[in-house]
């Protein structure tokens, strides 16, 4: 049986994840917190210190420095990290590493540290090249009988006569050409761009001013304007990229070298050679140093720190020293604590010289206002309808154990509403899952009481 359905209304998949109202730091133009702005609510001195953070690493001052974010669980030391990535914007580059994701089987620690190093190092490359751009006005592809296959015939020259809005000029060009003119789809009212060493053809839409954007109603082809200047110009191309970028680029060339001549392609490398890197960061100074391109330090995030081990601070204090390194901003919940992989205890469970070259920016618990606006927030973005009464019983329940186990309460009151069928969260729902599920605290007091029934092993 077939049939035609009709689908009332679309729906969008939506995921809300635990920092998604997280929108920036909410700081004014002194850069002074304000209390609830963009999504973020009071632990103003951690924001204000951040905003100053944020300030100087867009000027590139910023660059191989630590900033350690130190501070009991669930007072915002993930979600401050999230605000310095979106007030950074999407030029910097940002890396959320978790700790523990450092230690994979397949590669080593340093390796993964070093490549996340790496993929925040951003590279603006400008290069000047010279190239023949204009409006196809006219195209002759030139084909000639395959030398081994009379039947068969292939493009040998091409000739296209190009317009800007100044002028207009033919060009001749080799079978290397012609044969891109014809893989691209390259037809007259094509605008082109011909690099003139080494004949690289890229196709850039239709012109809309020629007469071939008017054939057609539906015409899926890109629109471009005619350019303008001469048909021949050195042109400036600008190219962002990161040293992980450029890693890779340069590893595969390499790979790509004898290998392939004897056995096709070099296969997957995991790692990339320190060579390959050391050569990578030679190149990069020298351009540097000839003003054809730019370094944007960006921000590398390891949440979890603490889960770090002796070796991994010690690549990371020495990684920092290197000249291409990136901001490093480390999260941990820790007060005193073993260092991973030592006996030795020190604050946060960092190495005491790690500390020394870093910056300390501490969280603090909240107060119940605070609280109230956060669940506030929360309850905006999830969707959830909820009465004062309800959130202010939310608000105490947070304040007796913590911020995370009201939000997740939440959205449970939330669920229980929607069972019972009523659109307002009110304060039965709240006390009902608060019956229903356990906090730390709770769970911890359940399991002493049940020590003997619980197996051990
Ligand atoms: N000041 C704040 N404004 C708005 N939302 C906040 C604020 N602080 C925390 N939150 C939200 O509260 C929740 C818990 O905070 P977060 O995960 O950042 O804590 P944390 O300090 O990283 O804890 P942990 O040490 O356990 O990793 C998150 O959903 C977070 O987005
Ligand atoms: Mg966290």
């Amino acid at each position: 049986m077939s049939g035609i359905r009709e689908v009332s209304e679309l729906r969008r998949f939506q995921r809300i994840g635990a920092h998604t109202h997280v929108k920036g730091l909410g700081l004014d133009e002194r850069l002074r917190a304000v209390r609830i702005k963009d999504g973020m609510v009071g632990q103003e001195r951690a924001r204000e210190a951040a905003g100053l953070v944020v300030e100087m690493i867009k000027q590139g001052k910023l660059a191989g420095k630590c900033i350690i974010l130190a501070g009991p669980p669930g007072t915002g030391k993930t979600a401050l990290a999230i605000a310095i990535s979106r007030e950074l914007g999407p030029n910097v580059p940002f890396i959320h590493l978790s700790a523990s994701e450092v230690y994979s089987a397949e590669r080593k620690k340093t390796e993964v540290l070093m490549d996340a190093m790496r993929r925040c190092i951003g590279v603006e490359i400008h290069e000047m090249r010279e190239v023949y751009e204009g409006e196809v006005v006219e195209l002759k592809i030139n084909m000639v009988p395959h030398p081994y296959n009379p039947y068969q015939k292939v493009p040998e020259s091409v000739r296209m006569r190009l317009r800007t809005t100044e002028e207009e000029r033919t060009i001749e060009a080799g079978s290397h050409v012609a044969e891109q003119v014809i893989a691209y789809g390259i037809t007259e009212g094509c605008v082109v761009q011909i690099d003139a060493e080494t004949g690289r053809v890229v196709n850039l839409g239709i012109c809309s001013e020629s007469e071939k954007a008017k054939l057609y109603e539906i015409d899926a082809r890109r629109r471009v304007p005619r350019p303008t200047g001469k048909v021949k110009k050195q042109k400036e191309f600008v190219y962002m990229l990161t040293l992980a970028d450029l890693d890779e680029i340069h590893a595969r060339r390499r790979r790509g070298g004898l290998f392939s001549l004897l056995f096709g392609f070099g296969g997957e490398a995991r790692e990339i050679d320190p060579e390959v890197r050391a050569m990578v960061d030679e190149e990069v100074k020298r351009m540097v140093d000839e003003g054809r391109a730019y370094i944007h330090p960006g921000v590398l995030f390891i949440d979890d720190a603490h889960m770090l081990d002796l070796e991994a601070f010690s690549f990371l204090s020495r990684a920092m020293e290197s000249e291409l390194s990136p901001i490093i901003i480390l999260a941990t919940n820790r007060g005193f604590a073993r260092i991973r992989g030592t006996d030795i205890e020190s604050p946060f469970g960092f190495p005491l010289d790690l500390i020394d070259r870093a910056v300390i920016i501490t969280t603090e618990e909240y107060d119940e206002d605070t609280i109230r606006e956060i669940l506030r927030i929360r309850a905006r973005e999830e969707g959830i309808n909820v009465s004062e009464d309800a959130l202010a019983e939310l608000t105490k329940i947070g304040a007796r154990t913590s911020l995370r186990y009201a939000v997740q309460l939440l959205s449970l009151a939330a669920q229980n509403a929607r069972v019972a069928k009523r659109d307002v969260v009110q304060v039965e729902d709240v006390r009902r899952v608060d019956e229903l599920f356990m906090d730390v605290g709770e769970a911890a007091e359940y399991l002493r009481k049940h020590e003997e029934k619980m197996m051990k092993h």
